[in-house]
């Protein structure tokens, strides 16, 4: 078996070797910039891995792996336009760098691309994992409009948001596993074990992407500090935040949200501020590990041997506890 670090060189050659080299330059060539200013490549990882675990060869698992890549890609250029977000891997994000219709256009191609890499899926897999791939993809727009729909929406519940994030982010984690170990052979049983596995550590994913938002070190981050407070996004922080604050008849946060026009950094500080009264980060960590516990326990009935569960269960570390 290879080690994450040798997948993710794996991939990357393959990435680099199709690059986009073809006309219209205007289409091609951001999504050339796009993939190039980094990304941590962990869904093409993850499936490659998940191939290997099930002894499948990898060679077969490359053109899926680099369809999913395209997909997420894809996905963060729109993201970034939804949530007016002008950083992305510590450069500009596509919008800014050129224009919306570029945003739209060359994220387009770039779903479609994943189609086109996904068509190369061996004959007797093609059927199930293209099935897989089209429900995720329609559940990551689903996730993603509840997600634009609660900046707006007053009270978000915890369920709500929970569902919210299996949707937008950790079902593809999931999928990308679940087309891996399809792709290596796997029965169906394990599949679904492996889906179960990732689904809650792409739920830990979310919330740690949460966290860092508010928390992280920009310079690693590489995203505008609390984005996601400039935006109202009801994020578990904020929405555990509204409810011990209403709790305490404290209507500051309920101020800034409804504000139209405000100073970003002040709203950043006042918000983390009022986190820091109601002890969100060690609620929100709480909750993070709480999934990585549920993710680890479907590995239990998983037909593996116990040095490739640890290899899995090493993967929190990769996903969760990062510091970018
Ligand atoms: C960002 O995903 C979008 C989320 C689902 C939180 P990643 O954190 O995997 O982004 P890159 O590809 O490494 O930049
Ligand atoms: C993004 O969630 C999920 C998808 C792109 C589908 P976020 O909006 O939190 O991701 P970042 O923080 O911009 O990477
Ligand atoms: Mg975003
Ligand atoms: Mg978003
Ligand atoms: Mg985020």
């Amino acid at each position: 078996m290879h080690s994450i670090e040798e997948l993710r060189e794996l991939f990357t050659a393959y990435l680099n070797q199709e690059s986009f080299q073809q006309e219209p330059k205007n289409l091609y060539e951001p999504n050339n910039y796009f993939l190039q200013i980094g990304g941590k490549r962990l869904r093409p990882v993850l499936l490659l891995l998940a191939t290997e675990l099930f002894n499948g060869k990898i060679e077969n698992a490359l053109p899926a792996s680099l369809a999913i890549e395209y997909f997420h890609n894809f996905t963060l250029i729109h993201d970034d336009v939804m949530d007016n977000a002008p950083v992305r891997r510590g450069f500009k994000t596509i919008h800014e760098k050129y224009n919306l219709n570029t945003a739209i256009l060359s994220g387009d191609v770039l779903m479609i691309k994943a189609c086109e890499y996904l068509s190369k899926v061996e004959a007797i897999y093609f059927k199930t994992v293209f099935d897989v791939y089209t429900k995720t993809a329609i559940e990551v727009c689903e996730g993603q409009q509840y997600d634009i729909d609660f900046e707006t929406k007053d009270t978000v519940t915890h369920d709500e948001y929970i569902e919210m994030i299996r949707l937008k982010t950790s079902v593809l984690l999931a999928a990308s596993m679940k087309i891996g170990a399809i792709l290596g052979g796997a029965g169906e049983t394990d599949a679904a074990l492996l889906y179960t596995y990732a689904e809650n550590l792409g739920i830990a994913f979310q919330i740690q992407d949460d966290i860092l938002d508010c928390y992280g070190d920009e310079a690693l981050v590489g995203k505008q500090p609390g984005g996601d407070i400039i935006q109202n996004k009801k994020t578990l922080l904020l929405i555990e935040a509204i409810k011990r604050s209403s709790v305490k008849n404290d209507g500051r946060l309920q101020e800034w949200i409804s504000k139209k026009e405000f100073n970003n950094t002040e709203k950043v500080n006042d918000f983390l501020s009022i986190f820091n009264d109601y002890e969100i980060k060690s609620f929100a960590l709480k909750e993070r590990d709480a999934y990585v516990q549920k993710s680890v326990q479907a590995l239990e009935s998983i037909s593996l041997d116990e040095p490739k569960k640890a290899v899995l269960k090493s993967l929190v570390d990769y996903l969760v506890l990062r510091d970018f």
